[in-house]
């Protein structure tokens, strides 16, 4: 796992911009795991910027959402394919048709969680995927005790996940109960994990992910099995970490 300690939110959304403008720039047709939540709003805002001034496109990238909320109407605000659409597929501008957000509508919801990871690994498995993470360690929204090997599939929101995203409502009995979301074991399965945070309120979940043990209570330290994840943080997210002088130094030093 790198380790990358930024000194501001917005170094972190432009580093991990570059990274992503890096991998579309070489492969015009990749494909993008897509996070929703606040962590990843200056990724995509620098990503904007960059479409705008013409140096990079959208286009031929295809996208799937990290998960879903069970039971909101399509064109509620707050359903994760309207943010996705708002912030994601309309600003960068992809073509909608490359962009799937799982089916929190369906009827059959496990058939739609089936459906989604067979539609990954029909693109050719997820080429980067781009994360956040919950307060309570959780990405995606697979809560604490979620399995490492989990797929895509229906989970019960912990209460302090439907407390944190009370924001996005007008009230907080609004924020549905379960949802679908890419299973650990299905996120693991990417080519490439980039995770932001930024702010004190993420620092001990991404001390726990990236020193703690390995434990389901924390998902977030499942990336600890991946490859080749990337955790890029501001000074505040990363005050709770034991290392940090050595990841800036590893950083300062990274060969070309
Ligand atoms: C949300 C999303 C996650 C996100 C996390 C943190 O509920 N399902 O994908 O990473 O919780 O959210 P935020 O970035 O708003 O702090």
């Amino acid at each position: 796992m790198e380790v990358i300690i930024v000194p501001t939110a917005q170094d972190v959304g432009e580093l991990a911009a570059a990274r992503i403008a890096d991998l579309v720039a070489s492969n015009p047709d990749a494909v993008l795991g897509l996070a929703t939540g606040s962590s990843p709003q200056g990724v995509y805002a620098e990503l904007h910027r960059r479409v705008q001034a013409g140096s990079l496109s959208f286009a031929g990238v295809r996208g799937f959402a990290l998960d879903e909320y069970v039971g909101l109407p399509l064109e509620h605000p707050e359903s994760y394919a309207s943010v996705i659409t708002r912030d994601v597929v309309e600003p960068l501008g992809f073509d909608p048709s490359n962009v799937r957000v799982p089916d929190g509508r369906a009827d059959d919801l496990d058939r739609a969680a089936q459906e989604y990871d067979e539609a990954i690994a029909q693109a050719g498995g997820i080429d980067l995927q781009i994360l956040g993470i919950g307060a309570n360690g959780h990405i995606g929204f697979n809560e604490p005790t979620s399995s490492f090997a989990s797929r895509t599939r229906i989970k019960t929101l912990a209460p302090q996940t439907r407390l944190d995203n009370a924001r996005f409502f007008d009230n907080p009995d609004q924020v549905p109960t379960h949802c679908l979301t890419q299973g650990l074991g299905t996120i693991l399965e990417a080519r490439e994990v980039v995770l932001v945070a930024q702010g004190a309120g993420k620092a001990a979940a991404i001390a726990a992910a990236v020193e703690g043990p390995l434990t389901a209570l924390v998902p977030g330290s499942a990336l600890q099995l991946h490859r080749r994840a990337t955790v890029i943080v501001d000074e505040d997210a990363a005050s709770g970490l034991k290392l940090a002088d050595y990841y800036r130094y590893t950083y300062a030093h990274k060969p070309a």
